[in-house]
């Protein structure tokens, strides 16, 4: 069992799902690895705000913005790209911090254009402040834009921007409802 206040070490993944969306719009944000120890993890780099706090803050913009936030967390290449594909056709945008593998993974990349949906990239910490090896994005180039240096906020930022680029059906003031 997870000691409080200690950040969650597991290396399985950690989702939340939701059920009934009301017809929101569903966001899918994804962790990559390591992002489950949070709070603990260079926490001069990263910050101290755990993930399932993030998490929930996530859920509670969600709700403000009339988003159903979906999270999910891996240490596993496998299977964040399993879980973009089960989005496809479901979700309407995605935010992901592919953590460690932003810098190396190809499956990645294909999986977020065969998604096809709006896509922002999220990091906590600036990458161009760091080491070398961290300035390369594999998925830079296929994302509507990124979002990095703001600690957890980042997060906040990108699924404001995630919303703003889904496409929503827009209701005349006045216009009475279409009952079918
Ligand atoms: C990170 C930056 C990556 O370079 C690193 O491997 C991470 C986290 C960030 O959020 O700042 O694990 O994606």
């Amino acid at each position: 069992m997870a000691s409080p206040g200690k950040a969650s070490s597991r290396a399985t993944a950690v989702t939340s799902v939701t059920d009934d969306t009301n017809g929101d719009p569903i966001v899918l944000v994804i962790h990559g690895p390591n992002l489950n120890l949070l709070g603990e993890r260079e926490p001069e780099i990263y910050g101290r705000t755990r993930l399932e706090d993030i998490d929930r803050m996530l859920g509670e913009l969600g709700r403000k913005l009339g988003i159903a936030v979906e999270t999910f967390q891996s240490n596993g290449e496998g299977a964040i790209v399993d879980r973009i594909q089960d989005g496809r056709g479901r979700i309407a945008a995605l935010v992901i911090n592919p953590a460690g593998y932003t810098h190396t993974s190809v499956a990645i990349r294909d999986a977020i254009s065969a998604l096809d949906v709006p896509t922002v990239e999220v990091h906590l910490s600036n990458v161009y402040r760091r080491e070398p090896f961290r300035h390369h994005s594999m998925v830079a180039d296929i994302v509507a834009g990124r979002i990095m240096g703001f600690g957890a906020e980042s997060y906040m930022l990108a699924l404001r921007a995630a919303a703003s680029l889904i496409e929503r059906p827009r209701v005349r003031a006045g216009a009475a409802p279409k009952v079918s």
